[in-house]
């Protein structure tokens, strides 16, 4: 049963950047259906069970469960004299119109990834690059009419305190390698008109309103890759998924105990910005 905040019946899907979510949206005059029937699904086993299920329109979201990085080491010592982040810019950023290199598509995202890495240590170089263009493939497979790819590596040494949330892109694939990954809802254990009333409140209030039952939250663990649809993904019923970044460990005087290493991958059909 699908509740309906606008009196139209599908999300628009242009001229909304990155991140927009759905009070956003609904400010843009975006008309907004609510599916309460998306799912997550979780665990995954290999990536070609992503691919198969993420054809399913009623999964929104997927956790594909690889166990432990066999660099988990290196990575974490790169990790820990990784300088976090400021303002949310992250320390690799390349992006490309995949309109312009139509005949060399490949060609094109091997370039995006080796840059993309470019900054890392050699140990984790290539291995992080066969990462990012796995995911690149992925998301333009699935969805080949979508232009715009965006890659970035992030060293998150905050709590950003996300809301729960969806995004207006066509999809991201995202993996952290250390610390905690993405926390992702079911549509039914959502309260819609409470992710919308609790706005302006902080997420430590808002997450237990939006989402009351902590129990039906699926964490993706470190080095899982997870795949959440946006809310321009093709035959997304409703909003994409549901998500949030995860509630990281503090020390006593409140800093994040672990600082994470995340590869993001987003597929857009407008250009966005970082
Ligand atoms: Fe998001």
């Amino acid at each position: 049963m699908a509740a309906l905040v606008m009196p139209h019946s599908r999300p628009a899907t242009t001229n909304v950047p990155i991140g927009t979510s759905l009070w956003h949206a609904r400010a843009a005059g975006i008309c907004v259906e609510i599916s309460e029937n998306g799912i997550v699904a979780n665990p995954i086993n290999s990536l070609n069970r992503l691919i198969s299920c993420s054809l399913n329109p009623t999964v929104k979201g997927l956790v594909w469960n690889r166990g432990q990085n066999p660099l988990k080491e290196e990575i974490k010592a790169f990790t820990d004299q990784c300088l976090p982040d400021g303002n949310g810019m992250p320390f690799a950023y390349e992006q490309i119109d995949l309109r312009n290199s139509l005949s060399n598509r490949v060609d094109s995202v091997n370039t995006l990834c080796s840059k993309l890495v470019s900054k890392l240590p050699s140990p984790l170089r290539s291995a992080l690059e066969a990462d990012a263009l796995m995911l690149c493939s992925t998301l333009t497979s699935l969805c080949p009419s979508s232009p715009w790819l965006t890659v970035q590596l992030e060293c998150v040494g905050h709590n950003n305190c996300s809301r729960w949330h969806q995004d207006m892109y066509v999809g991201r694939a995202l993996i952290s390698y250390t610390g905690p990954g993405t926390w992702l809802v079911d549509d039914r254990n959502v309260d819609f008109e409470m992710l919308e009333k609790s706005l302006g409140m902080t997420s430590e209030v808002s997450d237990r309103l939006i989402v009351p039952d902590r129990s039906k939250v699926h964490e993706a663990g470190t080095n899982s890759v997870c795949l959440l649809k946006g809310n321009s993904w093709m035959d997304i019923q409703g909003l994409g998924v549901t998500h949030k970044s995860p509630v990281v460990e503090r020390d006593g005087e409140g800093r994040v105990r672990e600082k994470r290493l995340v590869l993001k991958v987003d597929l857009s059909n407008t250009q966005p910005g970082i």
